[in-house]
This record gives structure tokens, C-alpha cells and sequence, in this order.
């Protein structure tokens, strides 16, 4: 294996085509940046020489110091004055941060401080969480919720966001698919790049913006078993092609940093992982940002168990290119003695301590250390108020994320009349509609799906409300999901009671919404399931509503897809929301009464059940596929089920119907360098007005290694007037038929390609053409 991570890089660098475009190369750059970055080296170059070996190692320390009281305030600034602090994250308001940059004014070489923050969906606006902005398949959407949660974070005096999150994941299992985009690769590259352009903008220093740092580097998404913090062991082919590209991606649209992932991968933890750290990130793709551990991440190589001690993790962290320690005393303690000894060399820490300057300075810290704060007199005295927030464009991309899983019947949109019986332990739950990572948001903020409700139908309707269920009733779960936040809420009432309540609403009313899912926490970090169904509690209320005979609304609110098949057969309508945000609860009453015609799509597949995981729309075809419409007892697939999934990757309804024409092609060749347009027309044949994605998928059906059943690489979110057909082209190039093959040499194959247009990515037009 050793072998193997070795010649890793060689190989790709032997194959002629890098593997990815070069960031940073000085050749490349215009003369102005030259200057500037001659600038900079010259500036950095005299202050690091007037500091210290301590004030070096200082400058790696980041410290997370939650705002307002904190018993160990006053000794950190203290330790701010002394040189010893690099960055805090976790500080959120103007007023707090001041006081500490007040203090890095007052150290001997007066090296501001950076501030950071989990920016990961908004910061005092929050949008959908991640699968939810994935949902929307608009990018110049995404982009936005980027440029306004830098706005608004930049107004805090916040530097930093620890975001994108671009780890795809295939398994459901992980409660941290609700903070990335989904399973595809070129899905979560696009969305990655154009939140990094939404947070930067052209100058990360620029009023407004703040710099990204793209996480979890690497393949952090692929936990063995869903489980968190999980071994990861992976092809290099399957890193190099499915998993890395997104991280790539960031880096090109220019995240200036990268957070290194807390998994190990193929048996090095990423953090001291060399060939990573230096041979992929930087000599590869030629990166020139900062690197950050992830939380305690260096010294849990101790536990990984790769380091004897503290010291021996320090050494592995620094000498493979960790520049910064987040939340470990492990550089700090161990640094010194390490370069006395002679176990470490001053170039490590002098390297490190460049990346960290560098992005202090491309932040213009040096030039004003109090850039985004202004004078105390700006410090807003209530962070909080209303006239910070943008409701506006939090509603607009919240319902641009809801996903029409089912519409039996056509019984949505509702209409805003008779009686609304609203049941679900989510329904009222302003906590839970902000999602998890809710950055600086505040509950009370947030719009409820019931007041949305309210809000939508005024006094036209008559809305009967009851809780129904609990979230969760085990007492292990709710203690376990309750530790650190108070989670999911308990209240009086036995089941039984709060069942038939639900059903004594239901009965009175026209039509049921049942609102039910996850509580947010139920889809976080620490939070991985071994099933993805409704918990028991919710479903025991959702039989109980479906034998009332009333028409079954189920809205769902989770972080991750859920295995949905009794609910599918069942409910009369299906509403994914995911956790919708700060306007989550209007925006899924816009979509519930047909104010928004849903466009969402699936980012990820859902499963009929847990046991199908892995189960994702680009899997091989195998020697023995399964063929539905020939079902044959010895091909790949399992008997107790059926075997695709219960959604597919792509999917989501609307309320008015569109046709897709067959696929057009330019010409029925791509000569080498060369392009072929292929175009569809697609028609909205219902009679509402309503948004579409047209989605292209590629096969390489004969190749050198067994190559996907289709890959997406292009896709097009078009809006359409009821009647209206527009034409779509796209434009497939030789970059989207290459691949790594089984000397990880990345190129097209000459032969036949296969292209698949679809509204989703099961039922598809088909066309092909051939490289020459
Ligand atoms: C640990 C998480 O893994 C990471 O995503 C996050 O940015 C840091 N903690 C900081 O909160």
C-alpha cells in the first residue's frame, strides 16, 4: 500500500495530462498580481524575521472562544497579547471581536487576529441546509446565499467561513449529508465552486466578503458504514474521479484554505497524511492557501493510532503540511521542543507560518485590522435586529429547495379554504426549521411551517393544530440527542394521547398535514442512523391519520434521505423540506397552496430501505446486471425488495407536466480536442407556469475499466409558461468522456459514447456518438 501512495502522484504526472488544471501558477498570473504577491512575500519575509520561534508557533494556535461570558476570557487575551494565539473561531458579534483584536493590537509585532465561523447556510439569515440548496439546481441561487451569508457575516467582523462542504456521500446513513450537496460529483463541484465565488466575490478582502475554506479534506463523505469519524479505504481511481473533484473545484473557483478531514484514508489520517497534504493538494494541484486541522484532529492520530504521544503527533502534523492546529494544545506544547531536538525542520514551521500570514494579508488585516468592524461607533447594538436579516432572498431559495416526492390525485396545492388539520411534532418547531450548523440564526427568528400556514391563509381557512407525536420517544435517543442542546422536546402527554388528539383534529378537518421527519439533530455531526425511516412514534401517528380516511398531506422535514416506502403507498402527497431556513415555514406554505410551483430535485438517492446502501444512480453495470424488465434470479440484486431505488437521483415533481423531446445531436463524431452540441426541447404541457432541470448524462459503454451506467455532466434548471416549449443545448467536450483508468492515467477512450437527457436520472431520451 505504501508502494502504492507513492507512486500515486507519479503516475498522474507520468500520464502527461495533469489531473487537474494548476491554481496559483505564477506564470499564468497578470503582472499587477505579481507585484501584489511580490508585495506580500516581501512584507511577510521582514516579519518573519523579527519574530520569534514562540510567535510562530503562536500564529498556528486557532482557538475557538464561544461569544459573550467565558471563564477563560481574560487569560486568552492574555495569551493574545503574548503572541500566542493565530485566529479564534466561534466569537460572533462586532463587540466580542473587537475586544480581542484590541488585544492582538496590544502584542509586541501587533499581528491582527483572523475570525472564523461555521458560515455553512447563512449566518444571522440561514437558507436551506445543504441538500436543500443542492435541491434547487440553481446555481446563481446558491451563489447568492453565499454573497448574503458574507454579508451579513463580514457585518459581525467575521474573516472566515469553514465552507463549502463538498464531501459527497453515497450513504445515508451519515448525519452529515445534510451539510454537503449529495452523491454526484459534478452536482456538488458546481454548487462548492459557486458558493466560494458567492463568499469571496472578486477579493476576499473586498467590504462584503470573506474568505472560504473548503472541508473535509478528504473523502470524508465515504465513513465506512455511515458511521462518523469512520475508516475510509478507497480506490484511488474512485478518490481521483468521484470524490476529489468537488475539492478541486473550490480550490479553482478560490477557497484560500482547505480543512483537513478527521477520517483516515486507505489507513493515514489526513491530517498526517503526506501524499495528501503535499504531493495531491500542493504539487499537484498546486495550492498556495492555508491548510487547517480539523476540531482535536491532531491529537487524535494518537488514537488513530499512528502517533506514540502528543509530540510524535505534532511532528506527523506539521512535517505532512497541517499549517494550523484547531483546538489542540498539540503545536503549541510540542513545536519547540520538536525543532530542538531536531525531529522537525524550521522550514516546517516558517512554511506554515507563511500560509497563515498570507491569508491575514490577503484579508488586509495588515493594512486594517478592524477592516469589517469599522470604528466601536458601528458596532450595532442590537446584532440581532430585524433590518439585518434577508428574509427576501431566504424565502425565494427555500422554495426553490422543496422536492414534490408525490402528488397523488393532484391534491396539492391546497386551496386556502375549509379546515387545515396541522399534526406533527415539526410542525410548530422554529428550532428545527433552521437545520443544524444554524450558524448565528435565532429560533425566534424563524418561521414555523404552522406560521407559515398562518400567515398564508390569514383567517380563509380554519387551521386545527396537534402536536401528535413526539420526535422520538426511546428515553436513550432523546437523552443522547439532547446532550449538548436541547433537542427534541418531550412534553406532557402519553402517545396514545397525543395520537388521538391528532386524529380528533384530522377527523374535523378537510385534509391532513402531517408534518414529521428528523429533529435537526437528528442529522448532524455525531448523528449517524442504522435505519432512515420516520421514527416509530411519527409513523404509529401517521397510520392512525391514514385510517381517518382524510386526505394525507405528509411534509417532511429531515437532513438525509429517508427510506419512505409505507408513506409513499400511503400518504396522498409527499413534500420533502428538508430543514428550510429562517422563511422555511413561508416558503413551504408558498409551495403547499400552489404560490410556487415546485421545482426542487433530488440530490441524492432514496433508498427503498437501509439494506440497499450503498445505492446511487452512477453505480457500474456489473458482469450480471439486473434487468427489470427480465427479472433473472442470478444477477445483482437482492430478492426480498425491489431493486432500484424508491426516488431516484434527479427526481422531483411539479404541478403542471413537461415532455422532452428526443435528444439531438450535432454530428455523430467528437473529433479529439473537439465538442458536440446536444440539444432537447422541452415543453411545459400542463397549465401552470413551472421550472424544470434538463439534465445530461454520458456512458462510456465499452472502456478500459468498467465505467458508470451514466455520469451527470451537464444540466440546465429552465422556467417554462404554461404551453411553453424552449430548446436546451449543451455542449459535451472531451473532458466530459475522460477518466482515471487502471494506471491512473486520465483521458478519453476512443469509441462509442452514450448520452442520456432526463427531467431525472431514470427516464431518459437516449442518443451516442463516437470519439474518434
Ligand atoms: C468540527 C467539524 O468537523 C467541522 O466541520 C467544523 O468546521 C469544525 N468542527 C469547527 O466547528
Amino acid at each position: 500500500m505504501k508502494k502504492l501512495r507513492l507512486t500515486l502522484p507519479l503516475l498522474i504526472a507520468l500520464a502527461g495530462a495533469p489531473a487537474f488544471g494548476q491554481t496559483g501558477n505564477p506564470s499564468s498570473n497578470p503582472p499587477s498580481m505579481m507585484r501584489e504577491q511580490a508585495a506580500r512575500e516581501a512584507y511577510i519575509d521582514d516579519l518573519m524575521r523579527r519574530m520569534t520561534v514562540d510567535e510562530k508557533i503562536g500564529q498556528l494556535r486557532l482557538v475557538s472562544l464561544p461569544a459573550g461570558a467565558h471563564p477563560d476570557r481574560a487569560k486568552f487575551a492574555a495569551d493574545i497579547r503574548a503572541g500566542k494565539v493565530g485566529a479564534i473561531f466561534n466569537t460572533v458579534t462586532p463587540q466580542d471581536i473587537r475586544v480581542l483584536q484590541d488585544a492582538a493590537m496590544q502584542g509586541r509585532l501587533k499581528i491582527p487576529l483572523f475570525f472564523a465561523y461555521d458560515v455553512i447556510h447563512g449566518q444571522r439569515t440561514i437558507f436551506p441546509i445543504g441538500l436543500g440548496l443542492a435541491s434547487t439546481w440553481n446555481m446563481d441561487a446558491i451563489r447568492r446565499t453565499g454573497r448574503v451569508s458574507a454579508i451579513e457575516a463580514s457585518a459581525d467582523g467575521l474573516d472566515l467561513t469553514w465552507s463549502p462542504m463538498v464531501d459527497i456521500s453515497r450513504d445515508p446513513r451519515w448525519g452529515r449529508n445534510s451539510e454537503g450537496f449529495g452523491e454526484d460529483t459534478t452536482l456538488t463541484s458546481r454548487i462548492g465552486a459557486e458558493l466560494v465565488k458567492g463568499y469571496q466575490g472578486d477579493d476576499p478582502a473586498a467590504p462584503g466578503s470573506i474568505m472560504a475554506v473548503v472541508k473535509h479534506f478528504a473523502a470524508y463523505g465515504a465513513v465506512e458504514g455511515g458511521r462518523d469519524y469512520n475508516t475510509v479505504d478507497m480506490s484511488p481511481q474512485r478518490l481521483f474521479q468521484d470524490y476529489l473533484p468537488p475539492y478541486k473545484a473550490a480550490l479553482d473557483a478560490g477557497a484560500a484554505g482547505v480543512m483537513i478531514a478527521l477520517n483516515s484514508l486507505n489507513g493515514v489520517p489526513a491530517t498526517g497524511d503526506k501524499w495528501l497534504l503535499q504531493d495531491v493538494l500542493r504539487k499537484q494541484w498546486g495550492f498556495k492557501g492555508i491548510t487547517i486541522s480539523d476540531h482535536g484532529a491532531i491529537m487524535e492520530m494518537i488514537k488513530h493510532g499512528v502517533a506514540a504521544d502528543g509530540r510524535d503527533a505534532a511532528r506527523l502534523a506539521i512535517s505532512a503540511g497541517a499549517d494550523m492546529s484547531m483546538s489542540d494544545s498539540m503545536y503549541g506544547d510540542n513545536l519547540k521542543p520538536l525543532l530542538e531536538s531536531g525531529r522537525i525542520a524550521m522550514a516546517d514551521l516558517d512554511r506554515a507560518t507563511r500560509d497563515v500570514l498570507r491569508v491575514k494579508y490577503d484579508l488586509g488585516l495588515f493594512r486594517d485590522p478592524y477592516r469589517h468592524l469599522g470604528p466601536p461607533a458601528n458596532d450595532p447594538p442590537d446584532v440581532n435586529a430585524e433590518s439585518r436579516l434577508h428574509r427576501g432572498a431566504a424565502r425565494e431559495v427555500a422554495r426553490e429547495s422543496l422536492v414534490l416526492l408525490k402528488n397523488q390525485g393532484g391534491v396539492l396545492p391546497l386551496r386556502k379554504q375549509g379546515t387545515i388539520a396541522v399534526v406533527g411534532p415539526l410542525a410548530k418547531s422554529q428550532r428545527d426549521m433552521m437545520g443544524n450548523w444554524s450558524a448565528a440564526g435565532r429560533t425566534e427568528q424563524t418561521v414555523s411551517l404552522y406560521q407559515g400556514l398562518v400567515n398564508a391563509v390569514g383567517d380563509r381557512a380554519r387551521l386545527l393544530y396537534a402536536k401528535g407525536a413526539n420526535v422520538v420517544d426511546d428515553p436513550e435517543i432523546v437523552k443522547y440527542l439532547n446532550l449538548y442542546e436541547e433537542d427534541v422536546d418531550v412534553g406532557p402527554g402519553t402517545p396514545a394521547q397525543l395520537i388521538d388528539e391528532a386524529v380528533a383534529a384530522a377527523r374535523q378537518a378537510d385534509v391532513v398535514l402531517a408534518v414529521v421527519g428528523e429533529s435537526q439533530g437528528m442529522a448532524h455531526e455525531a448523528s449517524s442512523r442504522t435505519d432512515i425511516v420516520i421514527p416509530e412514534s411519527q409513523v404509529k401517528l401517521l397510520h392512525a391519520l391514514k385510517a381517518t380516511g382524510k386526505p394525507l398531506v405528509v411534509v417532511l422535514m429531515n437532513g438525509r434521505p429517508l427510506a419512505l416506502g409505507w408513506e409513499n403507498d400511503n400518504a396522498d402527497a409527499l413534500l420533502e423540506t428538508w430543514f428550510a431556513g429562517t422563511e422555511g415555514g413561508n416558503a413551504v406554505a408558498d409551495v403547499l397552496f400552489g404560490d410556487y410551483n415546485p421545482s426542487g430535485k433530488l440530490p441524492m438517492t432514496f433508498p427503498r430501505s437501509v439494506g440497499q446502501i450503498p445505492i446511487y444512480y452512477s453505480h457500474l453495470n456489473t458482469g450480471r446486471p439486473f434487468d427489470p424488465l427480465h427479472p433473472d434470479k442470478y444477477t445483482s440484486r437482492y430478492f426480498d425488495a425491489p431493486n432500484g431505488p424508491l426516488f431516484p437521483f434527479g427526481y422531483g415533481l411539479s404541478y403542471t407536466t413537461f415532455a422532452l423531446s428526443d435528444v439531438d445531436l450535432s454530428g455523430p463524431a467528437m473529433t479529439r480536442g473537439g465538442t458536440v452540441q446536444a440539444s432537447v426541447t422541452v415543453t411545459n404541457t400542463g397549465d401552470r407556469d413551472g421550472a424544470t432541470v434538463v439534465q445530461l448524462y454520458i456512458q462510456d459503454p465499452v472502456a478500459s475499466v468498467s465505467r458508470p451506467v451514466k455520469e451527470l455532466k451537464h444540466f440546465q434548471k429552465v422556467m417554462l409558461k404554461a404551453g411553453e416549449s424552449r430548446k436546451v443545448a449543451f455542449t459535451i467536450d472531451e473532458d466530459d468522456l475522460a477518466f482515471y483508468n487502471a494506471q491512473l492515467h486520465y483521458g478519453a477512450e476512443p469509441g462509442l459514447f452514450k448520452v442520456y437527457v432526463g427531467l431525472d436520472s431514470q427516464d431518459v431520451k437516449q442518443a451516442s456518438f463516437t470519439l474518434k
